[in-house]
């Protein structure tokens, strides 16, 4: 990455345009367990960035064992966190966004996936969709972002593919075309058909799939069942036929478009259809491209060869603990950076030093010294970097706000050790930037008793998990009977005092927002003051 030539302002030179076209910025999204964490970590063994499998989930487990609030991630079992990988295959550069697969973190999710081009959507052929996947989907159809099936864990008996296709198009609306096809399942298992070149590919099952096993590609019209039964073969051939008969081909701009999706088969574990899937992919999978701005307000998009501009789309702390850094994620959207250059932070109109990047693998980092579109950098210490800015050079660029959603759980929350309020406070300042938790205040009580606002409640013992061991003050939260929160404007404070089942709060950027028991207080707000306008919250789902 750090041979590509830096092209000069916004002259796209060849080997720019190049470095461009090669990357692939996606994210991989599924339901818990069906194994997004084992493709992930598949590809880096294709990729060759790993030796031997089980080298990302060890490595989860050795941060997590570092990182005090990365434990709650090891003793609940799932993924709080989203890294980001980057790996190289054949000619390609792949930037990998990890999103928790969790559904409380939809909201993180949410994030991660407005910085990826496109996603591989993993499903367990035995569970066909699962919830996650299905709102997963539908965030992913909202951001227009073109969707890469994968059917996992083919090694084990699990549902008819056809009947998997026919869930795909009657409860998402895509129309699955499928790349690669299973020629039985479990231990029938005979291998993969490339509907692309008709060839069979047959697999070696190594121990776990710890390494790349051996593939045997033969033509698919004349290749010998072997020890699949006949029956199963002959089903596969059928349903083959089928697929041909009724035209499902791809094609590329209803890919892009978000109305098709195409579908691979295999197993992570076990290795099955993993290069099918990846080399795919690449192929299929677009490009960074021109990114949509807010301003200036009639360039509708800056090229991807327009000088350096980024956006922050998640915020992080501590993830060293032996640092206690705070790290930015930023998605380079045009031009190039370059370590230690300085660009303008649009939310100030200040200049910014870029003088820490890093690379994300697992848990190591690499220095960065240049990336180019479509890349993500980690600006280490990026102190007062928050989700959503923009940071560009030269021609002055802000791009849209990231999506936010609307809280649906509210706690207040109080130190249980006065003496550390200091420490309280700066939590409550951290984990509100990070986006971790909203932070609300009410107005009369000034900074006393904040009330926390998120979508889930692992969201809350994240919050309390970090207040304790990260910022070491403990605290007692308490549920509160608050439901549905709308924005309102500042003027409309006073008509709503001593309102019926209302409370009036104020967000850390100054926004007010009333909170209602029920959507039935919601009403009556509404019926008792129709001066006043009561907005929904959240850009999001
Ligand atoms: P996630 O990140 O989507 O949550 O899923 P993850 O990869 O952690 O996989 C969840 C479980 O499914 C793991 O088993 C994993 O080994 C298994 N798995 C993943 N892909 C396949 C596959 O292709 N075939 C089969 N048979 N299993 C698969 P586990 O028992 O929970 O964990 P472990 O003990 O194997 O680490």
């Amino acid at each position: 990455m750090s041979s590509t030539p830096a092209p000069s302002a916004s002259i796209a030179t060849a080997a720019f345009t190049d470095a461009v076209g090669r990357r692939r910025t996606f994210a991989i999204i599924s339901h818990p367990d069906a194994g997004k964490t084992t493709l992930t970590e598949k590809f880096l063994l294709y990729a060759g960035a790993v030796g031997e499998a089980g080298a990302v989930k060890s490595r989860r487990v050795a941060r997590a064992a570092r990182s005090d609030w990365m434990k709650l991630e090891q003793e609940r079992g799932i993924s709080v966190s989203s890294t980001v990988l980057h790996f190289a295959y054949g000619d390609w550069r792949f930037n990998l966004l990890d999103t928790p697969g969790h559904a409380d973190f939809s909201e993180d999710t949410y994030r991660t996936l407005c910085a990826a081009d496109a996603a591989v959507m993993v499903l367990d052929i035995a569970k066909g969709l699962e919830p996650q996947t299905l709102k997963l989907f539908q965030v992913c159809r909202d951001r227009g972002l073109p969707i890469v099936t994968f059917v996992n864990k083919c090694d084990r008996p699990g549902l008819p593919p056809l009947g998997l296709l026919d869930e795909i198009t009657e409860q998402i609306g895509l129309q699955p075309v499928p790349i690669t096809w299973p020629v039985a399942d479990g231990s029938d298992f005979a291998g993969i058909v490339d509907r692309r070149t008709d060839e069979l590919v047959r697999y070696d099952r190594t121990a776990h799939g710890a390494r790349k096993g051996q593939e045997v590609v033969e033509p698919w019209a004349t290749a010998d069942p072997q020890g699949c039964p006949p029956d199963r073969w002959d089903a596969a051939k059928e349903e083959l036929e089928l697929l041909d008969m009724e035209e499902r081909v791809l094609d590329q701009d209803a890919f892009l478009g978000g109305t098709q999706t195409p579908v691979f088969f295999g197993s992570a574990l076990q290795n099955f259809g993993v290069r099918l899937l990846l080399e795919g992919f690449a192929e299929l999978a677009p490009p960074p491209s021109a990114s949509p701005v807010d301003e200036p307000a009639d360039a509708g998009a800056r090229p991807v060869a327009a000088p350096f501009a980024g956006q922050v789309f998640k915020v992080q702390a501590n993830m060293n603990p032996r640092h206690r850094d705070r790290m930015a994620f930023l998605r380079v959207n045009s031009g190039t950076f370059e370590r230690g250059m300085s660009a303008t932070l649009a939310r100030t109109g200040r200049t910014y030093q870029l003088k820490y990047a890093h690379q994300l693998f697992a848990a190591d980092r690499n220095t960065v010294d240049l990336a180019v579109a479509g890349d993500i950098v980690g600006l280490v210490n990026a102190a007062d970097l928050v989700p959503g800015d923009t940071l560009y050079t030269d021609d002055a660029v802000t791009f849209p706000p990231i999506p936010t959603f609307a809280p649906e759980k509210f706690v207040s929350v109080r130190t249980t050790d006065t003496k550390r309020y200091k420490q309280f406070r700066k939590g409550l300042v951290q984990l509100d930037e990070e986006g971790v938790i909203h932070v609300l205040r009410r107005p009369e009580f000034g900074d006393q008793e904040p009330i926390l606002a998120g979508v889930g409640q692992l969201q809350f013992e994240v919050a309390e998990h970090r207040f304790e061991h990260e910022f070491g003050c403990p605290v007692r939260m308490q549920p509160l009977q608050w439901e549905v929160a709308r924005r309102i404007d500042a003027s409309a404070v006073d008509a709503l005092r001593g309102q019926f089942k209302t409370m009036v709060v104020e967000d850390s950027q100054g926004n007010h927002m009333a909170l209602f028991a029920s959507s039935v207080a919601l009403d009556k707000a509404e019926r008792d003051h129709p001066d006043i306008a009561f907005e929904p919250l959240g850009t999001g789902l």
